[in-house]
Order: C-alpha cells, then sequence, then structure tokens
C-alpha cells in the first residue's frame, strides 16, 4: 500500500503551539513513527504538511498519479473553511481519513462544521497524536483496497 498524510496550516508548529490544547510532540515526531509504522508493514508512506491551500491541492492531485491507496489527511482550519480542498479529494477519488489531533467537539461552536466529514472513510478527533498511529493502523489492515 501507499499511503499519503497530508498536514494543513499551522501544524507545522505542533508542539510549540498552544501546548496547553495540542500536547508537545512535534510533526516531526509523528512524521518519524508515521514512516516507520509504515514501513514494518511493508508499506510505503509521504508525508506533506503545507500552510498554504494551493499547494495542499495540488499534492491531492499529485497524489493520484503516483498511485496513492490511501490519504490521511488534517485539514487543520481548512477543515472548516475549504471547499476546494474538498473538491480536490473527490476530484482524484482517493479514499481518506480525516483526522484531527484535538476534539474538535469540545471547543468553538464552529469547529463542529466540517467540509470533510460526509466524504471520509473515518474521523477521528480527540486521540491527540496518536490519532495518527490509529488513522495508520486502520488504512493498513482495515479499509478495504480499492477496485481499480
Ligand atoms: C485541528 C482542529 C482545527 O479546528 C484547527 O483549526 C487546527 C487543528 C486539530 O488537529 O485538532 O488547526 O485540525
Amino acid at each position: 500500500k501507499n499511503i499519503l498524510v497530508l498536514n494543513g496550516p499551522n501544524l507545522n508548529l505542533l508542539g510549540t503551539r498552544e501546548p496547553h490544547i495540542y500536547g508537545s510532540t512535534t510533526l516531526a515526531d509523528i512524521e518519524q513513527a508515521a514512516i516507520s509504522q509504515a514501513a514494518s508493514s511493508g508499506a510505503s508512506l509521504s508525508f506533506y504538511q503545507t500552510n498554504h491551500e494551493g499547494a495542499l491541492i495540488d499534492r491531492i492531485h499529485a497524489a493520484r498519479q503516483e498511485g496513492v491507496d490511501a490519504i490521511v489527511i488534517n485539514p487543520a482550519a481548512f477543515t472548516h473553511s475549504s471547499v476546494a480542498v474538498r473538491d480536490a479529494l473527490l476530484g482524484v477519488d482517493i479514499p481518506f481519513v480525516e483526522l484531527h489531533v484535538t476534539n474538535v467537539y469540545k471547543r468553538e461552536e464552529w469547529r463542529r462544521k466540517s467540509y470533510f466529514s460526509d466524504k471520509a472513510e473515518a474521523v477521528i478527533c480527540g486521540l491527540g497524536p496518536f490519532g495518527y498511529k490509529a488513522a495508520i493502523e486502520f488504512v493498513l489492515d482495515h479499509m478495504k483496497e480499492r477496485a481499480k
């Protein structure tokens, strides 16, 4: 399997960003763990973070050419705003898991609105950095292969 993990704006600040909310684990820690987790199952995993909506869309488009089987995405603030990123995921027709480090239902009311959840295979929130591990394990071991 070929897995792509995508992270939206401000997630490069994980570990230093509002640590009372987001914790002290950095995105580099999460990336390292994700790559070795996939490798130990014989899968390959690419990890990408951007603060730019267009760059995220371009990366999603490239995933189709690369034969990516599944995407794990933390759209961050784009969760609540981006029709364009939603449309990119639907456009490439690659199944995806939506992931949030925090429990978005325990926070501001407007964080409950997601442009992704109704199309996601699964939605994970509030597990902290463990959410990435859970999402990747789900994709590796439990998500059905897409008919090609
Ligand atoms: C987030 C939750 C979003 O509401 C927020 O804008 C983020 C991170 C999370 O991982 O908990 O940037 O996606």
